[in-house]
């Protein structure tokens, strides 16, 4: 079930979903068309949006939902502020990318395709990213972790946690600053 700051957020898209819908002919041929241009300007296709397209093309929410899926390239939860993408190619398969998979999944609670309720982490599985010779391979952000082993997983999310609060703290400190001034004037 997606977080309520998603569902809500998800409510707001729903005028400028039907007005990029008025765009389209209500053709069948249409439909992947209209959901990657979903997918462009939202970075997702959010359960709302696919309610949406299948009442503009009058077939079941069922019917777009087993195309979207079938297809790759569509996402159904928000991107996460910093995503982590596992390669799952043959190379990094064999020497264990699933089990890297499972750690990152087990460590933020959540499925791969999916995006923690506070919207910090999405985790993805990617087909070869091209660097074999790593494997098994984390992209995480820009950032490529090769030979990644399990006992890897905890630090890298603790260092974003890490740099999480320091900017909080550092923003804090910057708002009691601005305070003091405004009290001083
Ligand atoms: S299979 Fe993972 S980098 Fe090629």
């Amino acid at each position: 079930m997606s977080h309520p700051s998603i569902v809500s957020e998800e409510e707001e898209s729903r005028e400028e979903i039907i007005g990029l819908l008025q765009g389209f002919s209500k053709g069948r041929e249409n439909l992947i068309p209209i959901l990657q241009t979903i997918q462009k300007r939202h970075s997702y296709v959010s359960g709302l949006a696919m309610k949406l397209v299948a009442e503009h093309l009058e077939i079941s929410s069922s019917e777009v939902y087993g195309v979207a899926t079938f297809y790759n390239q569509f996402r159904f939860h928000p991107p996460g502020r910093h995503q982590i993408r596992i390669c799952l190619g043959t190379a990094c398969h064999v020497v264990g990318g699933d089990i890297i998979l499972e750690n990152f999944e087990r460590k933020l609670g959540i499925r791969e395709g999916q995006t923690t309720p506070d919207r910090e982490f999405s985790i993805e599985r990617v087909a070869c990213v091209g660097c074999c010779a790593l494997a098994p391979v984390a992209i995480v952000d820009e950032a490529t972790h090769g030979h990644m082993a399990p006992s890897r997983v905890e630090g890298i999310i603790l260092g974003f946690q890490i740099e999480k609060e320091r900017l909080e703290r550092e923003k804090q400190a910057e708002n009691s600053e601005e305070k003091e001034l405004g009290e001083n004037l």
